[in-house]
Formats: C-alpha cells, sequence, structure tokens
C-alpha cells in the first residue's frame, strides 16, 4: 500500500488499537465507540468491498476506554473471491497509521465437545488450513519475510483478560481456531479430522490478518464467538442463520467481553 493512499484523517487521528469486528458483530462499532469519522472501504483507492450481507463495509475510529482505536465494520474473506494480500490491506494500513494492538473477532464453529453455541474462545494458537498464505508474493519490505508463528496470540495480554473474565464469572474457553476457506460448512469427516489435528474451532476468516499482524509486530488477540457445533458435531443441519441467531443472541456480553478487553490492552 502506497502512502499516498492513506487517508490523511487517520494519520492524524493516529489510532494505537485495531479491531475487526466478524459477522454480526459489526453493532459494536456504533454502540460502544465514541465515533470520530466513518471511512467507507469503497471510498479508498484500491480497497476491496466486501459482499456478504451484514459486513457494512467501513472503518468506523474513535475512542473507547480513552483509547484512539479503529474498527473495521465488515472484513474480507477469501471465499468471497478476494486475494489474500487484498483482504490483509487493512492490516497493513492499520500499522501504517500506528496501530500496536490488533483485536480479531469472529464466527466459529465450535469443535471442542465442551464447547456450547454462545461461548466465547481467545485464541491460544491457530492452523492454517487454506492452503495459501497471505505473504507470499514479493517481500514488501515490512517486516521480515519469514516471520516467526511461535507466539501469534498475546499471551501476556490473554493472561490479563481471563483474569478479568475469572473475577466477572465470565466463562472464557481457550483454544486453537483453523481455517477454512469456506465458504461451504465442513463435513463431519472433516470435522473429526480438524479435532484429531488439534482444533478447538473453525472458521472462515481471522487466520490472514493476524499473519500479516505479526509480520508488522503488532500484539494481537483473537476471540471467537462459537455461534454453532461444527457439522457432526450436532445433529442439525448448518445455516448462515443460525451463526447469525447466536451471534445477536449474545450481543451484550460479547459487547462487555470487548470493550473490557480493549480496556485492559
Ligand atoms: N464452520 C466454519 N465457519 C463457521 C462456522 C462453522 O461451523 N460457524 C461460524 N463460522
Amino acid at each position: 500500500m502506497q502512502d499516498s493512499q492513506i487517508p490523511t484523517e487517520l494519520t492524524e487521528f493516529k489510532p494505537e488499537v485495531g479491531l475487526i469486528l466478524g459477522s454480526g458483530l459489526g453493532f459494536f462499532a456504533d454502540d460502544r465507540i465514541e465515533v470520530a469519522g466513518r471511512i467507507p472501504y469503497g471510498e479508498m483507492d484500491g480497497f476491496p468491498v466486501s459482499t456478504v450481507p451484514g459486513h457494512v463495509g467501513q472503518f468506523v475510529y474513535g475512542h473507547l476506554d480513552g483509547k484512539r482505536v479503529i474498527c473495521m465494520q465488515g472484513r474480507f474473506h477469501y471465499y468471497e473471491g478476494y486475494t489474500m494480500q487484498q483482504l490483509t490491506m487493512p492490516i497493513r494500513l492499520m500499522a501504517k497509521v500506528g496501530v500496536h494492538t490488533l483485536f480479531v473477532t469472529n464466527a466459529a464453529g465450535g469443535i471442542n465437545r465442551s464447547y456450547t453455541p454462545g461461548d466465547f474462545m481467545l485464541l491460544s494458537d491457530h492452523i492454517n488450513f487454506l492452503g495459501t498464505n497471505p505473504l507470499i508474493g514479493a517481500h514488501s519490505g515490512e517486516g521480515v519475510r519469514f516471520p516467526d508463528m511461535t507466539a501469534v496470540y498475546d499471551a501476556d495480554l490473554r493472561s490479563i483478560i481471563r483474569t478479568w473474565a475469572a473475577t466477572k464469572g465470565i466463562e472464557l474457553k481457550e483454544g486453537v481456531y483453523l481455517a477454512t476457506t469456506g465458504p461451504s460448512f465442513e463435513t463431519p469427516a472433516e470435522i473429526r479430522a480438524f479435532a484429531h489435528l488439534g482444533a478447538d474451532a473453525v472458521g472462515m476468516s481471522t487466520v490472514p490478518e493476524a499473519i500479516v499482524a505479526r509480520q508488522l509486530g503488532l500484539r494481537v488477540i483473537g476471540i471467537s464467538c462459537i455461534t454453532n457445533a461444527a457439522a457432526g458435531i450436532s445433529q442439525s443441519l448448518l445455516t448462515h442463520e443460525e451463526v447469525s441467531e447466536t451471534a445477536d443472541r449474545v450481543r451484550p456480553q460479547f459487547a462487555e467481553l470487548l470493550a473490557s478487553s480493549v480496556a485492559l490492552a
């Protein structure tokens, strides 16, 4: 991304914390942020535009608990047909304007049998099952060519969030997120295989953004909303409606968890 493509309102605002709001979680920007400005993705040169219903497609920036934050209200998915480079452009932009900590949220199917729809899971690690990597291609010169992925999701901040959740009596799971391309949901055989690989939850996002963020040296926290039991774990068929319904149902708890996590960052 060229420096000339970066909106001056963002360089002037200097956001510190970035938030990617996943499926059904876009409300957070309106409910919790003292909004200073909005920039529709379509107004930015070379920026992709989200095609998923329920994904508004804009940056919202402002203050949250005294911190300067920038939210992606709507994110890009690989299954929409974007390249890995396109869908991680917002992360490069956030890093350029000063973001040092990134919160990535998503909706995910629960593979771990102790998970129930409506649970929240802190990502302890991920499995990139996308069959590609957002860093493939000419090295931009930002960050290292072969970034370490030993500790993608910041252990210290996770521990602080866990402690906060425990004092509030909020149950917070912690586990491994596996990313598939989608857009089809998984087969029961795939879910059994993913369980053997060590995955606790499965989704169609987050991993590309987290990889780029780590290359750029950002501190990353990932939070999944477990919206459904993964294929074959429950007897029912999977639908996008079920995913949205669960995300809607746990909105207030999610907002509380995310806002408090940002405050602790
Ligand atoms: N699989 C993949 N992605 C998802 C799921 C799922 O079960 N639920 C929400 N996003």
